[in-house]
């Protein structure tokens, strides 16, 4: 009964100029392993239910990188959106076609962007939420925190559930999408708090009901395309409905209110989890194990330096060399150079913002 979804859209604005638009976040590989973050997506999740169990949804600008990464993903397991209406769109329009294929089908919803290691513990953790999503809740996978930070969902975890045997299940008491510093650090201090790790496991239509508290039109909609999905009249459906769609993350629209209605559950995760975003922790990742080394991207790169404790991403394939640096970020694509330091990675975004609005 066990379906996966795998939304992938968004930029990742941060990873600039590594990232762009026709080269989001989840195209790209940021461990050095030759993969993209949605192929060891794909990778970490087919094995739950079987290659043909997994949904993508993504815009259609990406389909054929998507298809390339892909080889195994069937055709009628492509959804491709005509405009990015995040993450409620995109869930909800997967959990709504399967929904309609198969009705008792429960749906987990697996975050495009990250790094994960333990393939054994994800597993564990994903069987647990499902049987736990069995009895009617919205299940989150929660993560430790190790900082206050404020791109996360936290998630206040309540008493532990054990009635189903499960080991690491809990009630959730409130969740909040991306606080502010003060009330984040105010979560991390109190040790009752996970961060969300951007996975959904529920029933298909306790999702979408949930949502549909929240969002009645939205689902209604939603719920249209799907219902003609298989059908020639797909397109002039979607045509006639998308537009109209919110652009709202679905921590808002089901996360949010689920947990204010006692809807929602969650598993404590022991697997490792890295959100990657931006190139502090790209650096970080990297040189796992060596923390003084240079971390360095990109095949065949050419470097010299005595640099340490920074990052080099190198795609131009130019010769870089830097001198007596500490703690440096340098990306040099073949026509953008960025130079910041690990400290100030977070602030990558606003460069992109103004780059934007200058042209
Ligand atoms: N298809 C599609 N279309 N996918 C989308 C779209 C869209 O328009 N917008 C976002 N997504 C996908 C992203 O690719 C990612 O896989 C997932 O939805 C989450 O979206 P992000 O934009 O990456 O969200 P976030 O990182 O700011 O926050 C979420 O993830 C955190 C963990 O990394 C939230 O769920 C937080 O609560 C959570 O802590
Ligand atoms: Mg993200």
């Amino acid at each position: 009964r066990f379906y996966s979804i795998i939304p992938a859209g968004g930029v990742g604005s941060r990873l600039w100029p590594l990232s762009r638009a026709d080269a989001p976040k989840f195209l790209l590989d940021l461990t050095g392993s030759g993969q993209s973050l949605l192929s060891d997506t794909w990778d970490r999740v087919y094995s739950l239910a079987g290659p043909e169990r997994v949904m993508v949804v993504t815009g259609r600008s990406h389909r054929s990188a998507v298809c390339e990464q892909l080889p195994d993903l069937g055709d009628h397991n492509l959804v491709l959106e005509s405009q990015p209406k995040d993450s409620s769109a995109a869930i909800g329009l997967a959990a709504a076609i399967l929904e309609h294929r198969e009705p008792d089908v429960i749906v987990g919803s697996f975050a495009a962007d990250h790094v994960i290691r333990g393939q054994l513990l994800f597993h564990r953790a994903v069987a647990e939420a499902a049987a736990l999503a069995d009895t009617g809740r919205i299940v989150t996978i929660g993560i430790a925190p190790t900082e206050p930070s404020v791109g996360f969902g936290y998630i206040h975890a309540g008493e532990p559930i054990e009635s189903l045997g499960g080991r690491d299940s809990y009630e959730v008491r409130s969740f909040v999408e991306k606080p502010d510093l003060e009330t984040a650090t105010s979560y991390v201090e109190s040790g009752e708090y996970l961060w969300n790790a951007g996975m959904f496991i529920s029933r298909a239509d306790v999702l979408l009901d949930q949502m549909a508290k929240s969002d009645p039109e939205l689902v209604a909609n939603l719920r249209e395309m799907a219902a003609v999905w298989d059908t020639p009249e797909r397109d002039a459906t979607v045509d006639r409905l998308w537009d109209k769609l919110p652009k709202v993350a679905i921590d808002y629209t089901v996360a949010e209110p689920a947990a204010e209605r006692g809807a929602m559950a969650c598993v404590a995760a022991h697997f490792e989890w890295d959100d990657v975003g931006d190139f502090a922790s790209v650096s970080k990742l990297l040189s796992r194990g060596r923390p003084n080394d240079l971390a360095v991207l990109g095949q065949g790169a050419r470097i010299l330096s005595d640099a340490s404790n920074g990052i080099v991403v190198a795609q131009s394939g130019r010769l870089i060399s830097l001198i007596g640096l500490q703690d440096i970020v340098v990306v040099d694509t073949p026509d953008v150079l960025l130079v910041t330091t690990k400290e100030n990675a977070q602030k990558v975004k606003s460069v992109v913002d103004l780059v934007k609005r200058s042209g």
